[in-house]
């Protein structure tokens, strides 16, 4: 998909060559004189059209518009989540039609219009096709915002850069979220890797059992131990500054399926554990939107992947592992792994003299039931790096929640035959899992996103949100030092932008 961002006051997006003119209408509308003006007052009149959000007028061949289909939309009083609404309302609407061109013209846009609006269009567009070649795939190849101003289109480049790279990231996350287990192994991870690895500023190294051993990763392969296929270690590396400047360090959580091992899952609803490598899907979309974007920054990805399947060679309950940090660890239920995957990668963060470490897993079912699906959730006894995380997910409309780390929530974790069991008690599990990982992470700032509740929806919508590479991303973003000439960006002639927005596979 093509994102463009153009100059366009309502004259010239009535004259524009495209499928749908998709006019997004705000509480605060200020008609001129113009035909779809005009209409809008019309139908604003006549109470076909009012300010709830996403509330909607089609029309066809409308009189003086260029574009055969015209849909008036709503967006009440212009937030992002009413812009969200309303264009994921509109672009549903359009299955059937299924155009190839459409033009979403705006007021105006902030930061969080642009990303909202960039975000439900890909999103209502998307379809999953990888397993199931009879799906219809979307035409929709060319997608126009339109601005009024050309100071508002000036204004809106790099916001609308971010949002189109951003756009691209969470496509690849979701895609591989998606992808069942079998066809989504970690040396298919690893592969996808090694393919973001070449592009710019990228690199990608793989490490195999062999290596994951020497480097005494106990935890880990002891996980790995019990499947088929070889588990991995992948190691991203993003340079877009010095090598003086330190890293943040992205860890995510690669389980390809999670069957519980010999703590086994029930049978029902097991499926959605092929959704347990969310986490390392996430990190991968946060590098596609680095390669797109080359931020002045420095960011390293680890992903340790494996399947967590029970057998005659898997870890047993009681069984007691040697961690890379050579903490001894209890697994008193083999279901809890990512704990057991991520501890080791946490420790072989620290070679990276990190300014942050940031883990994001599908961690717990009781995280789900502490915040259900809207807000991942989010732990650090760093208030700054806590802090910032959470702005990010507001700005990013892919929010968290922060839960505490108090060290009474350990107290669960200890072992008579370990220095730490793998799990507490059920009471307060997302915290214990939490309290767990701290342990391995005492050596830098470090911050843990709990997505099992945010990172893919079931039931008749089940697939992946490609969440948090949003807030990922911005949190980011955020850390690249902003040079003051670009406050005073010269007023140019060239407002149309091309992004390509494309591609999971
Ligand atoms: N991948 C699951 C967590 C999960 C469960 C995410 C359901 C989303 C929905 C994780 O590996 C797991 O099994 N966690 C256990 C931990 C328990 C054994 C302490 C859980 O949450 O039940
Ligand atoms: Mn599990
Ligand atoms: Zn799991």
């Amino acid at each position: 998909m093509n994102f463009e961002l153009k100059t366009l006051d309502l004259n010239a997006a009535a004259a524009l060559k495209t499928d749908v003119l998709l006019v997004l209408v705000s509480a605060a509308f200020k008609p001129s004189r113009n035909a779809l003006s005009e209409l809008i007052v019309q139908a604003r009149k006549s109470g076909d059209l009012d300010s709830s959000p996403a509330k909607m007028l089609s029309l066809w061949r409308a009189h003086g518009v260029s574009a055969a289909r015209v849909l008036l939309v709503s967006s009440g009083e212009g937030h992002a989540r009413h812009i969200r609404q309303a264009v994921t309302a509109a672009v549903a609407s359009l299955k059937a039609a299924s155009p190839k061109s459409l033009t979403l013209w705006m007021e105006d846009a902030t930061q969080q219009r642009l990303h909202a609006a960039t975000q439900a269009v890909a999103d209502t567009s998307y379809v999953y096709t990888a397993t199931k070649p009879t799906a219809k795939a979307s035409l929709l190849k060319r997608v126009v915002l339109g601005l009024p101003t050309a100071t508002q289109t000036q204004n809106a480049k790099s916001d609308f850069d971010h949002a189109c790279a951003q756009v691209c990231g969470v496509a690849l996350a979701k895609e591989w979220g998606n992808r069942p287990a079998n066809h989504a192994t970690p040396s298919m991870l690893a592969k996808v890797a090694q393919t973001l690895g070449k592009r710019p500023r990228v690199r990608c190294e793989v490490l195999g059992p062999e290596q994951i051993h020497k480097l005494g990763m106990g935890s880990f392969a002891a996980v790995a131990q019990g499947s088929r296929e070889p588990m991995r270690f992948i190691v991203l590396h993003y340079n877009g500054a010095p090598k003086s400047q330190a890293p943040t360090v992205l860890v995510g959580k690669g389980i390809t399926f999670d069957t519980g091992g010999i703590s086994i899952k029930p049978a029902a609803g097991m499926d959605e554990m092929k959704f347990d490598m969310c986490g390392a899907a996430s990190v991968l979309g946060t590098f596609e939107a680095l390669a797109r974007l080359q931020p002045a920054l420095n960011v390293v990805g680890l992903i340790p992947t494996c399947e967590n399947m029970p057998g005659g060679l898997a870890l047993k309950p009681g069984d007691v592992v040697t961690s890379m940090s050579g903490q001894t660890i209890e697994v008193l239920n083999t279901d809890a792994e990512g704990r057991l995957i991520l501890c080791d990668a946490l420790t072989y963060a620290k070679r990276f003299k990190p300014r942050a470490v940031i883990d994001i897993a599908t961690l717990t079912g009781a995280c789900v039931v502490s915040l259900g699906h809207v807000r991942s959730g989010l732990f650090s006894a760093s208030d700054d790096l806590a802090h910032a995380l959470e702005a990010a997910g507001e700005a990013a409309l892919d929010p968290c929640w922060r839960l505490p780390l108090d060290d009474d929530y350990a107290e669960g974790l200890k072992s008579n035959f370990a220095d730490v069991a793998n799990v507490g008690g059920r009471d307060g599990g997302a915290i214990t899992a939490a309290k767990f990982l701290q342990r391995f992470a005492k050596d830098y700032p470090w911050a843990h996103l709990d997505i099992a509740g945010s990172a893919w929806k079931s039931g008749a919508a089940k697939g992946a949100t490609g969440r948090p590479v949003g807030l990922l991303l911005h949190y980011l973003l955020g850390l690249v030092p902003k040079p003051a000439s670009q406050a005073q960006a010269k007023s140019g002639k060239t407002p149309t932008r091309r992004r390509t927005a494309t591609s999971a596979a």
